[in-house]
């Protein structure tokens, strides 16, 4: 309903030459930075009550400033360069009939609309440094007549078109189910947080549109979260005979979709978001359309991580939802869970991706891009028993300094890495011979080499060869 009401208005404007008032881009987050019991906003410092999916800077973390999330961050799942904000909501899970949990696939990251929503003609404010702010409640269960009710909404998405709900659908969603949350644009004017992390902002008189009340008299850009949950997956692995039933819950232990909720923790470059208001208009909504925007990749986008600092597992199947979030229907609210004597999950450093492998005298190099079109490195064997330290003395035998492992079972030997296949992220495949060391993934390569090891330069004959090049030990 709201994104229709969104379209039709937008339509409107196009037919009546308002020229500003419903412009808007959305900005693609490619895939999720990190997925964790994490909420800098909520529960600073300490472990959140359900678990998030969070999209944005790999500088997230428990605790979180304007700046730690502008300065410590070296990429972001989301596409604009000058944008470090982190964008989190809960994420989705099936209940099978035995009561088992398992999570639902996630398509891609997130979709940020960014809409110049104004009334009249007053100005549409960037946000502030240390503006955070957040739209749903995790305990609600039902349909509230109120503003911040109606601003949470799904879109089934399915062959056969269905109407968009405030609350879970029933049935399949063969294109997936869409999570929608439209945020408030009313701000004080003075402050950039709340106790409730809410009442610092209002909706105007139509939730997504309309005029700010006087408590709130200032306009920032609307913010409208869409995340994407691949629910047809369920169908076809035959888990799910759909039957008019939504085995699907969301990880505040939701069984009704009302409890939807998503949190911004700002980390523009306020001049950029500022000029972006005032000038990207082009009713295309691409952010490719906005010239101030210094676009990242969406390959580079898509390989932004940041690992675990908890160590609870959140994939494959579990007996309960991550924390304590018992799963209930409503009407009512739900109460805090009472999940007795448990232990607590406590943070601790994020996980490695890397073995220490001094023993042998090698370091960690970093994760490497990899082709089967141009070999980083020449020598390949593979080994269904394959570890880091096999890797490494096959290569030590062969007299090479650089060993890299991949996709599990594969294992390379070379001189050099070309710099611009180092910085990837996402070398995560456990090797087969040793689940507890990482052996790159696909087309990817964990490399290390031999401590002191500086490599020369080559003339780019290893990147040319397709493991064709041998070199001279
Ligand atoms: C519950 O059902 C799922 C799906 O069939 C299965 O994968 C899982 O192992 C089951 N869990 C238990 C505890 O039996
Ligand atoms: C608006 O975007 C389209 C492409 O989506 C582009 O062709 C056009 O030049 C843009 N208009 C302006 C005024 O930037």
């Amino acid at each position: 309903m709201l994104f229709k009401s969104f379209i039709a208005s937008v339509g409107l404007a196009i037919l009546t030459f308002v020229p500003h008032a419903t412009a808007f881009w959305r900005m693609p987050c490619e895939a999720p930075v990190l997925i964790e019991r994490s909420d800098p906003i909520v529960n600073p410092g300490q472990v959140s009550s359900h678990l998030h999916t969070i999209m944005g800077p790999n500088s997230f973390d428990f605790t979180m400033s304007y700046d730690d999330a502008r300065k410590k961050a070296t990429c972001s799942t989301c596409r604009v360069e000058q944008d470090r904000s982190a964008y989190w909501t809960p994420n989705l899970w099936f209940k099978a009939q035995n009561g088992s949990f398992t999570p639902v696939p996630q398509v891609g990251g997130g979709l940020i609309y960014y809409m110049q929503r104004r009334h009249g003609t007053e100005k549409v404010h960037a946000f502030p440094p240390g503006f955070r702010m957040l739209a749903g409640n995790p305990m609600v269960r039902s349909f509230k007549n109120t503003q911040a009710s109606k601003a949470i909404s799904y879109a089934c998405i399915d062959t056969v078109r269905k109407p968009e709900t405030r609350g879970f659908p029933k049935g399949n969603c063969d294109k997936g189910l869409r999570l929608q949350v439209f945020f408030p644009s009313c701000w004080d004017g003075k402050n950039t947080d709340s106790v409730d992390h809410k009442s610092h902002m209002a909706y105007p008189s139509d939730v997504d549109n309309g005029f700010c009340p006087t408590t709130h008299p200032k306009r920032v850009i609307s913010l409208f979260y869409e995340i994407m949950f691949d629910v047809n997956s369920f169908v076809e692995s035959g888990l799910w005979k759909p039957n008019n039933d939504f085995p699907f819950v969301l990880s505040n232990g939701d069984g009704t979709g009302f409890g939807s909720h998503a949190d911004f923790l700002n980390g523009w470059d306020q001049k950029t978001l500022q000029t972006a208001i005032d000038t990207c208009t082009n009713s295309s909504g691409d952010f490719a359309d906005c010239p101030v925007f210094k676009r990242i990749s969406g390959e580079a986008a898509k390989e932004c991580m940041l690992t675990k600092a908890i160590a609870e597992k959140t994939s494959g199947w579990l007996p309960a939802l991550p924390g304590c979030n018992p799963v209930t229907y409503g009407p009512a609210d739900a109460k805090p869970g009472n999940c007795g004597v448990q232990k607590q999950a406590v943070i601790g450093p994020r996980e490695k991706l890397y073995s220490d492998m001094s023993h042998l005298g090698f370091e960690y190099l970093g994760c490497v891009v990899d082709s089967i079109f141009a070999r980083t490195f020449p020598e390949r064997t593979w080994d269904d028993k394959m570890t880091i330290d096999m890797c490494i003395n096959k290569c030590t035998e062969k007299g090479f300094p650089m060993a890299g492992v991949q996709y599990a079972n594969e294992c390379y030997c070379g001189t050099r890495v070309p710099k611009e296949r180092l910085g990837m992220q996402r070398c995560l495949m456990p090797c087969v011979g040793d689940s507890k060391q990482i052996c790159g993934g696909q087309a990817r390569m964990s490399v290390y080499k031999k401590k002191g090891y500086v490599a020369k330069r080559v003339m780019g004959m290893e990147r040319r060869g397709n493991g064709a090049v041998r070199l001279r030990v």
